[in-house]
């Protein structure tokens, strides 16, 4: 039996525009999705997941049907991670026979754009890989782990969330490039809405649009340019920068589509609040937004918006997937 962790991300800058290779930011936090893997006797794989989504998700292959009072798209979405992870995973090892019992941990509120399917990912390859006996290398993990976002995603991916998760500390991501940028000190507020969107339709999604209006690029131009700056300016150590810029970018994201009335309650909440500043994080169409404040008036503030279900302070975590 085998345990690996990996870290969620949050996106402070270029969700989208990624995807159409502008730069992206990406901090992975202190909140942890955690696997352990067993080598079956047979080539079955049973996965239990009884944290997914923090109130109870059980999804076992071996005995028919799930039955859980979570919307079955989430269950199929997890599923199809962690399905396709393994099968790498029997790539990787040259075991294509094997089968597995995998036991998943989360700390993340899944599709919510804190990285909870690249962090189940990394953590499910890392650890069946080494059950059948072998190992994988963290820039062989990363790759890997994007790859199954790719087909998970229908080719809607980029390495940012995959990277971020395997690396640790704050990255920045450029097609198939990847750097660290540090580990700044951020103080990241995240207020959670109790939902989110489908990542692989919210960037159809956003192609469509730039292909009906040719307009649209230059909003993604402009995210790219914002990233670019917020980049400098992190490694500048110039901080109450960053919070316009996210500002700014929350806008963007807004007026491609992917923003939502609880979204934009949340920041704006957030920025009433005093915070630096606040966007979404992530695909969208529901889930996360981040904030910056070191006071506890954000915190406070979005606890009593309705929009807002789960509200959260994290922390920059340096370390990415971890060996238990
Ligand atoms: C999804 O969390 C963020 C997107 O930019 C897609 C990706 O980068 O993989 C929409």
């Amino acid at each position: 039996m085998v345990t690996s962790s990996a870290p969620g991300t949050l996106f402070l800058f270029g969700e989208h525009a990624v995807v159409y290779g502008e730069p992206a930011v990406a901090c992975a936090i202190k909140r942890r999705t955690t696997v352990t893997v067993e080598r079956r006797s047979d080539s079955q794989i049973s996965i239990d997941a009884p944290q997914l989504m923090f109130d109870g998700v059980r999804i076992r292959f071996d005995e028919g049907p799930p039955s859980v009072d979570v919307p079955a798209e989430r269950i199929e979405e997890a599923a199809r991670y962690v399905k396709i992870a393994l099968d790498k995973a029997r790539a990787v090892a040259d075991e294509p026979e094997a089968g597995f019992d995998v036991q998943i941990e989360s700390e993340l509120p899944m599709s919510s754009g804190l990285g909870s399917s690249a962090a189940v990912t990394v953590a499910t390859l890392d650890a069946a890989v080494r059950a059948c006996g072998t190992s994988i290398d963290r820039s062989t993990l990363a790759e890997q782990a994007y790859q199954v976002e790719y087909e998970a995603q229908d080719g809607g991916a980029s390495r940012t969330q995959t990277f971020g998760s395997t690396m640790g500390g704050a990255i920045r991501v450029t097609g198939d490039e990847h750097e660290p940028i540090g580990t700044p000190e951020l103080p990241f507020v995240i207020g959670y809405d109790g939902g989110g969107g489908d990542t692989g339709e919210l960037v159809a999604m956003v192609r469509n649009r730039k292909d009906i209006y040719p307009f649209v690029q230059q909003t993604v131009d402009a995210i790219g340019s914002l990233t670019r700056q917020g980049d400098e300016v992190i490694r500048a150590g110039a901080m109450g920068e960053l919070g316009q810029l996210m500002n700014i970018n929350h806008g963007l994201l807004a007026a491609l589509g992917v923003s939502t009335q609880a979204l934009d309650t949340m920041a704006w909440a957030a920025r009433d609040a005093g915070a630096d500043g606040a966007k979404l994080t992530g695909a969208g169409g529901g889930g996360c937004v981040v904030a910056l404040d070191e006071t506890s008036a954000t915190e406070t503030a979005l606890e009593m918006t309705p929009a807002s279900e789960l509200v959260f302070r994290a922390e920059l975590a340096p370390t990415g997937v971890q060996r238990e």
